[in-house]
């Protein structure tokens, strides 16, 4: 599939102005005055320095289980893109859809469905190297990854990657990624604890990869949403 951009110099954020679009718009910003991460935080990303952009895709054609594996997809390909441009660095996704290097964060996904359409917001950390005191631990960017590209750059091999990954979860659904997928699995083998909100147990245990159907495997059992603590990503806990 391809794209059509539409480019602001700042926004609120790019996910409120995909809710006017149609399948297959793009909605690039400069600067999101007021950018939002998942489960309600705020996502923080210096003006003009990194790459911050929602697409809008059609999941029409899948039911709403099998849909909910897109923002899967969206963080393969983001990995891919990445690799593209930096090929000596072994990009990972932590699920559902972050991907991290070296076990730090370059970007956020926070996709939102609309009835027939996910808004697939991306953030990507291109060009700045500090970072805010409370993400600076567990945040970096390709130019502190010693790996200096444009924006332009960024935004064009993401959309390749895309529009590819895209077509072909559209065409045989997250399974057909799958073995993609578990190459670049930050999480297999890792100790993790999976809360659905920040007041719960969370569920806690190995993780075993992710299933056909989306689910993190956590000592044998399927989760299907939550979120991954930071904690967890210490590389001592990894078993
Ligand atoms: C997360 O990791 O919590 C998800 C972050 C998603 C950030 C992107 S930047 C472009 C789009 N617009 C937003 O307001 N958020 C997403």
């Amino acid at each position: 599939m391809t794209f059509r951009v539409h480019r602001k110099t700042v926004t609120e954020s790019t996910n409120l102005d995909a809710r006017a679009g149609v399948h297959g718009d793009v909605y690039v910003a400069l600067e999101q005055t007021a950018g939002r991460g998942r489960l309600d935080h705020r996502w923080l990303s210096a003006p003009g320095e990194n790459l911050t952009l929602s697409a809008v895709l059609d999941v029409s054609r899948l039911d709403v289980a099998a849909a909910a594996t897109l923002p899967l997809a969206v963080g393969l390909a983001v990995a891919a893109a990445l690799e593209r441009l930096a090929p000596g660095l072994d990009f990972r996704v932590k699920w559902p859809n972050d991907v991290l290097v070296g076990w730090r964060k370059i970007c956020g996904v926070l996709c939102e469905r609309r009835g027939n359409l996910v808004i697939a917001g991306i953030g990507v950390n291109v060009r700045q190297r500090e970072f805010p005191d409370e993400i600076a631990f567990r945040a970096t960017s390709l130019a502190q990854q010693g790996i200096e590209v444009s924006l332009d750059e960024v935004e064009r091999a993401l959309l390749e990657e895309l529009g590819g990954v895209y077509d072909r979860w559209l065409a045989g659904g997250f399974g057909a990624l799958l073995p993609e997928f578990a190459r670049r699995d930050a999480l297999k083998g890792v100790r993790v604890k999976v809360r659905q909100r920040d007041d719960d147990d969370g569920v806690e245990g190995v993780c075993g990869g992710v299933a056909a159907d989306g689910a993190l495997i956590v000592d044998g059992r399927a989760v299907y949403a939550g979120e991954i603590g930071p904690l967890n990503l210490d590389p001592a806990r990894i078993v």
